[in-house]
């Protein structure tokens, strides 16, 4: 027996790279590794999937998850896609409510996932290339008209769409974008002023055709106060996106959940001796009390934005429990079975 058998612990070691989930094994692992909150769960089957599904009319829109630096948005985006793309995975998504609702999209979309990087591109030249590019493989020839040769990008996403469908006929075409507001921070104000116009475009196409698009930023990009000279180019793309808010309350969730499973049944009671106490007590400081404690607290969790080493799940004291979990999950507790053990230790 190992300590690791009767604790239930899935550390959380860094950030995720949106395009892990293109490979089907790492994102069957990020879909059952994903812990769900009764309110992500809403914003799930009510905004979510309806917003992606295109068999019933509905008012489509472009989707934007929106949360602090190391909430979980690319977690978020990754296993949306990877339902939308493999259709077997959505039974093993942890909430069985979000499961079934998850049918409407499972395994109806071709996913293609890009990351911006550092650029100076038109966030029209990104996309339309990645898009020719990751369509080919697919086999899909198409491609868009420079820049200067339209006078919208609409009716090429339509042209883009119905070559799509040729060839796949009964899916829809997600395009996830990961990091957008690093890259529009980056831009100056007539480039942000044609990057929002053509992002307002993808969200109007999503109406009329199968394609879906959805992005992650770090913050709100509709409320940031660095980009209200262009507010009105702003209040455009907000009408046709659809926002998914990660909370700290969800990241607390998070915590509680992941780091250290709560479990419904009474504590295991283990008799340990003198040596297996002094053990317990050090697992006990990292698994027990750390994360329930940042979970609950409200002091912790409502430090604000600028206090991201408290609502961010990849640094500050989570970040270092996995080097003490790690190192005495793998320890068989010091059981003794003879009467003069002196103490137990309740794992929960
Ligand atoms: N709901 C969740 N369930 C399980 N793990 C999560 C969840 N949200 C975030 N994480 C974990 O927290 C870390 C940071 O998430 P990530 O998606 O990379 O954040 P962001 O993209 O917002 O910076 C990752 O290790 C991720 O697996
Ligand atoms: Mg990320």
């Amino acid at each position: 027996m190992r300590y690791g058998e009767i604790i239930q612990f899935e550390p959380i070691e860094s950030v995720i790279q949106l395009r892990e989930a293109d490979a089907e094994p790492e994102a069957k692992h990020l879909v059952e590794t994903f812990v769900i909150s009764d309110r992500m769960a809403e914003q799930l089957t009510d905004l979510v999937f309806p917003q992606l599904q295109f068999d019933m009319p509905a008012d489509n829109k472009g989707l934007m998850v929106v949360g602090n630096y190391g909430t979980g948005k690319s977690h978020l985006m990754a296993i949306i896609s990877a339902v939308a793309e493999h259709g077997d995975l959505a039974p093993l998504l942890s909430n069985s409510t979000v499961a079934s609702a998850a049918d409407v999209i499972a395994g109806r979309f071709k996913v293609l996932r890009y990351e911006i990087g550092s650029t100076t591109m038109m966030l029209r030249d990104i996309v339309c290339g990645e898009l020719e590019e990751q369509l080919a493989e697919l086999g899909v020839t198409y491609a868009f008209p420079s820049a200067d040769q339209v006078s919208n990008n609409k009716d090429a996403f339509h042209e883009m769409m119905a070559e799509f469908e040729k060839a796949h006929p009964n899916q829809g075409l997600l395009f996830v974008l990961d990091e957008l507001l690093d890259y529009l921070r980056s831009r100056r104000n007539q480039e942000l002023v044609l990057d929002l116009g053509f992002l307002r475009e993808i969200g109007e196409v999503c109406k009329t055709t199968r394609f879906r698009f959805m992005s992650g930023v770090q913050e709100s990009l509709f409320d940031s106060p660095s980009f209200q000279f262009v507010a009105e180019s702003l209040r455009r793309v907000k009408d046709r996106f659809e926002q998914v808010r990660i909370a700290r309350e969800d990241v607390a969730y998070v915590v509680a959940q992941r780091l250290l499973k709560k479990s419904a049944e009474p504590p295991v009671q283990v008799p340990i001796d003198q040596a297996g106490a002094k053990l317990a007590a050090e697992a006990r400081a990292p698994w027990c009390e750390l994360p329930r404690r940042r979970a609950r607290s409200p002091a912790v969790t409502a430090r604000g934005a600028g206090a991201n080493r408290h609502t961010d799940l990849t640094t500050g004291p989570r970040k270092r429990l996995p080097r003490h979990t790690g190192r005495c999950l793998d320890r068989p507790p010091r059981l003794t079975e003879a009467p003069s053990c002196t103490r137990t230790f309740s794992f929960r």
